[in-house]
Parts: C-alpha cells; structure tokens; sequence
C-alpha cells in the first residue's frame, strides 16, 4: 500500500446503483445526474480539481431522487433530482473561485 498525495478540492460522489427490485438511485435519475455533472466538470477543464465518482449503493435509497456526498465537507444529500443539478454546478464553481 502506497499514500497518494494528489487530492482535489472536491470530490463529488453520486450513487448510480440499479436494482431489480426496491427503491435504487438508477430509477431517480442517478446515471443522468452523474453524467451532467461529469461532462459539466470536463467540459470545464477542471477535473483534476473537482472528482466526480458515480457509486453503488450509499444507503440512503428512496424513491424521489438520488444519493450525493461531497468532500472534504463531508456533506450528504438525498432526494437529489435533475432539477439541483444547476446546484451543484454553482457549488463547484463557487468551490473552485474560493480555492487559493
Ligand atoms: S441505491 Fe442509491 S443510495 Fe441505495
């Protein structure tokens, strides 16, 4: 096991789990949510700044919208829909402006 020193501002991850049966973030948009935000931040050149990472399950599973947690800030949304995707787009560029 070896420590990488690299780390972003942000890393951003969404949870695209599908399921057969049950609530899952794949029945909520998951995938598109995740894809929006990722050509978002490539299209803007800054992904080795913000990481976005789409998951399997985060636990919170429902039936409105999907599962998101941000770090550092360890900061943990549910019930995200297509509709917060300007949201989270303007977190990272707040993000990105505050960053020394
Ligand atoms: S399927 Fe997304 S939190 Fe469980």
């Amino acid at each position: 096991m070896h420590p990488i020193s690299s780390r972003p501002l942000k890393h951003i991850l969404i949870c695209v789990n599908d399921r057969e049966k049950g609530d899952c973030c794949a029945n909520v948009h998951g995938q598109e949510i995740y894809q929006e935000v990722k050509d978002f931040v490539k299209g803007n050149d800054l992904s080795s700044k913000i990481w976005v990472t789409r998951t399997r399950c985060l636990g919170f599973c429902n039936n409105i919208g999907t599962v998101m947690v941000i770090y550092p800030d360890e900061l943990w949304f549910k019930h995200v829909t297509k509709n917060d995707v300007q949201k989270i787009k303007d977190f990272i560029v707040d993000a990105v402006k505050s960053s020394p």
